[in-house]
């Protein structure tokens, strides 16, 4: 953790990455984004599902795995949370700041993992206005693992947050 944080945001992030919500891969996801960070490297993947509701089309849940940050955990968690009910267009305005905020506001130095999270559900959401092709959003696509290798150097330290 950064000596930029506040106590009061470290201890947030801290209890969201020991209890995080929303984690692990969706076998039933109707959508899927990837995004890595040019930043630093991480990346985050977010499944999403949607329901109808009062005849609107909505997001019934979102699921995540990442190789990222504890913020970027920490952000995910937040985020797939307040997503729950909010329709694709409502969904994709959200930046990565308001996906945080319930973490409080992060240091400048943080942003980008929030960005990576807001990266991703643009990522996912993007098949609804524009679909992708299908091998692209296929729940059977690379894993984030496989993509994560691919893409780092070898003596690049992996973090693995496991699904419990
Ligand atoms: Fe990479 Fe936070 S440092 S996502």
């Amino acid at each position: 953790m950064t000596n930029d944080m506040s106590d009061d945001l470290q201890t947030r992030i801290e209890e969201a990455v020991r209890n995080p919500r929303n984690l692990g891969e969706m076998k039933d996801a109707d959508a899927i984004g990837t995004v890595g960070s040019a930043d630093c490297g991480d990346m985050l993947r977010m499944w999403v599902k949607f329901k109808e509701e009062g005849g609107r089309k909505v997001i019934d849940r979102a699921t995540f795995q990442t190789f990222g940050c504890q913020t970027a955990i920490a952000v995910a968690s937040v985020a797939t949370e307040m997503l729950a009910g909010k329709t694709v267009a409502e969904a994709q305005s959200m930046s990565g700041e308001e996906l945080a905020a319930p973490l409080g506001p992060l240091p400048p130095v943080k942003i980008h993992c929030a960005q990576l999270v807001e990266g991703a559900l643009r990522s996912a959401l993007s098949g609804e206005t524009a679909p992708e092709p299908k091998g692209n959003r296929s729940p059977t696509s690379p894993t984030l693992l496989s993509q994560l290798n691919a893409a780092q150097p070898a003596d690049r330290k992996v973090r693995i947050v496991l699904d419990s």
